[in-house]
């Protein structure tokens, strides 16, 4: 079976993720998309040859886009810029674009969206929001039928991680950012995440979903974490309740929509107090469905890539028409028996 080509651009905490899927299930992922998935260029500046993959490392963005085997980019770099600018011009070169990259998809998601309709590739972001949670492709396809009135979720790993830690282990605020750091959930520059901007994005996205109008962080009331102490913390606890983050949008009776990043007080009766640690939720209220939560791992190297290498899946399967799904009747029972699991 030919393989299909792809291009990473970035290498770093998603990266190496999306390097480490995309080999371990290298078999099972071809039987899903139709064709093997083949990593041929990773953008990365570094120069060490000792590092993983390095045979492939490429410092010039020009060799993919000017390469025609490459039909799928995976940018994971991070940042607007240069990602915007590699983002659009693979686009317009005719290729179709995967990204993990929030502040992108927040900024400039219509125009790339749009863009890439106009030239027939796709433009697929399902890791942006809630690292490897559904919930992209759920809100615009699974819940179509809805009216959305409402997305309120947990929507930043690391903050979340840092009120559990000083909700349960009484770490002050500095402590518990220090071990979320550590475990690489916080980003590299931790004011996007204890501010609140990275979960302001995220609600950004999510509402353009639902809304189907553009937000723009900047028309968002965001408040982070940063001046919330132990004491508030003990306080909020003491009186039966949980401190998260919470990005809220909210459908209005005129059609304004509504939207605002701040801490709240969430009484314990709420699905969203108990989501901890690195974890996201994220409840969805529709006409037809009522309430829907989505709820995993809204950080990190594997859950991130698991969404990224599900959007390059997506476009490789549909690129080979094998649109159905993998559901194929082997004649064989494969159920083993449940009690026997116990
Ligand atoms: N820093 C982000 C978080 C990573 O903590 O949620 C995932 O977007």
């Amino acid at each position: 079976m030919q393989d299909r080509k792809i291009a990473l651009l970035g290498h770093g905490v998603v990266g190496s993720g999306v390097m480490e899927v995309l080999t371990k299930n290298h078999d099972s992922i071809a039987k899903k998309a139709g064709f093997p998935i083949e990593v041929k260029y990773i953008l990365d500046l570094r120069d060490f040859p000792e590092l993983p993959y390095h045979d492939r490392f490429v410092k010039d963005f020009n060799v993919i886009l000017n390469d025609p085997e490459i039909s799928v980019v995976v940018e994971v770099l991070g940042g607007l810029h240069p990602a915007y600018d590699f983002t659009k011009a693979a686009l317009l070169a005719g290729k179709s674009v995967v990204t993990s990259n929030k502040e992108v998809v927040a900024t400039c998601g219509a125009e790339l969206v749009n863009l890439a309709r106009q030239q027939g590739q796709s433009y697929l972001f399902e890791a942006s929001v809630g690292g490897g949670i559904p919930i992209i492709r759920p809100l615009h396809q699974c819940l179509a039928a809805n009216q959305l009135d409402e997305i309120c979720g947990i929507l930043n790993g690391t903050t979340n991680y840092i009120l559990t830690r000083m909700m349960k282990a009484g770490l002050g605020f500095d402590d518990a950012l220090a071990e979320a750091q550590q475990k690489s959930y916080a980003e590299r520059d931790p004011s996007a995440d204890i501010e609140g901007v990275d979960a302001c994005r995220k609600i950004c996205i999510l509402a353009a979903l639902a809304f189907g109008r553009h937000i723009y962080p900047q028309h968002v009331h965001t408040e982070g974490i940063t001046k919330l102490t132990l004491a508030d913390t003990n306080y909020a606890e003491e009186h039966g309740y949980a401190v998260k983050l919470l990005g809220r949008a909210v459908r209005q009776g005129d059609g304004a929509v509504y939207a605002v990043v701040a801490p709240f007080l969430v009484s314990h009766d709420n699905p969203l107090s108990n989501v901890e640690d690195v974890f996201n939720g994220i409840l969805v209220k529709g006409d037809a469905i009522g309430d829907v939560m989505f709820y995993g791992r809204g950080a990190g190297k594997l859950p991130t890539a698991s969404a990224v290498v599900a959007d390059v899946i997506d476009i490789v399967k549909n690129e080979a028409h094998h649109k159905q799904m993998l559901w194929e009747d082997s004649g064989e029972n494969l159920v083993s028996d449940y009690t026997a699991m116990t």
